[in-house]
């Protein structure tokens, strides 16, 4: 049976952890596209990634190009094409640039790929999928954007490391946008089964949820350019889950028909990713404070889709 082929979209930083992980854990082909001036940046991390597929004693074939006839037949694509914050910078203050390219890109997996899913991590994050999927008309159900893992993941590390636990046994969960306005859900929030409002005080856990917020904000002070590692992962985590149908239930950006009292609009839910994409939207049960939280942070977004329109 042929590998599945994976298409990566930027050759950036995120694109290369994607790139390393998809090879290392034998998820299939790749071809690493990126614009015609990052072509030979592209194809030395293509070259760098087969070079240590010798070491990990993987086969995978990987490819670059700035051309998207290069992208025919891909199963999947993942799209990071985008320019990354700088510090001082919102995510939103990317949206006119990254509209721009999203646009780009969804004509070139339209015309290309068009049986794809595709999974969107460029920011601003719920504008750009909401964008992609606008641009490609693709249903919704294969245009899913990744935010949550990688918010539940920084609040997880969090937790971890207040309560000096193993991380393995922590669970959260994060919803709404991919910004200020994210909702971490405390009900949900575990180490295996044990709520983690017994666990730490509410001064402990309030300053936690809001270092989540500011996670991302955290590392671009401190690298000057945006995480690439945990981000990759996270869309690793539901590359998986889609190419191997695992079904997994992870939060990420999925278009909401009326779910949570939202219509018409890419958000942060729990959803089960498989082999076409979101399965299903779950509808957890929420606090009132959460509800309203996750209906400001639905505003907030909406916000974000008609600034993008205007572009
Ligand atoms: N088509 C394809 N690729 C493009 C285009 C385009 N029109 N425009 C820019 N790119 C490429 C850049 O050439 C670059 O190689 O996208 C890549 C982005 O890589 P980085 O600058 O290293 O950014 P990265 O850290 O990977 O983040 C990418 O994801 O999380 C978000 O905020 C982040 O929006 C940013 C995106």
């Amino acid at each position: 049976m042929a590998n599945d082929k994976i298409a990566l979209i930027g050759a950036g930083n995120i694109g290369g952890e994607l790139l390393n992980g998809i090879v290392r854990e034998s998820l299939g082909d790749v071809v690493l596209f990126d614009i015609p001036a990052k072509l030979d940046f592209a194809r030395g991390k293509a070259l760098d990634t087969q070079q240590a597929a010798a070491l990990w004693g993987k086969s995978a074939r990987v490819e670059a190009s700035s051309d998207y006839a290069a992208i025919a037949g891909a199963r999947l694509c993942i799209v990071t094409a985008g320019v990354p914050r700088k510090p001082g910078m919102s995510r939103d203050d990317l949206l006119a640039i990254n509209v721009k390219i999203i646009r780009d890109v969804a004509a070139g997996i339209k015309a290309h790929a068009p049986d794809a899913i595709v999974i969107v991590l460029s920011n601003p994050l719920d504008a750009m999928v909401s964008e992609l999927r606008r641009a490609t008309g693709f249903e919704p159900q294969r245009v899913i954007g990744m935010a949550g893992v990688l918010d539940s993941a920084r609040f997880s590390a969090f937790i971890a490391a207040e309560l000096n636990v193993s991380v393995a046994d922590v669970r959260t969960l994060v919803l709404g946008g991919h910004g200020d306005t994210m909702v971490p859900c405390l009900s949900y929030c575990t180490v295996n089964g044990v709520p983690v409002p017994q666990l730490m005080s509410q001064e402990k856990l309030s300053a936690i949820v809001d270092r989540t917020r500011s996670g991302g904000g955290e590392i671009v002070g401190l690298m000057g350019t945006s995480a690439y590692v945990a981000p990759a992962l996270s869309a690793l985590a539901m590359v998986t889950s889609i190419l191997r149908n695992e079904r997994r239930l992870l939060p990420c950006a999925a278009y909401l028909n009326g779910e949570y009292g939202i219509e018409g609009l890419y958000i942060g839910v729990p959803a089960i990713l498989g082999s076409v994409g979101v399965e299903r939207i779950v509808e957890v049960n929420l606090s009132e404070g959460e509800k309203q939280a996750l209906l400001r942070s639905a505003g907030a977004v909406r916000e974000l889709v008609e600034a993008a329109a205007k572009v």
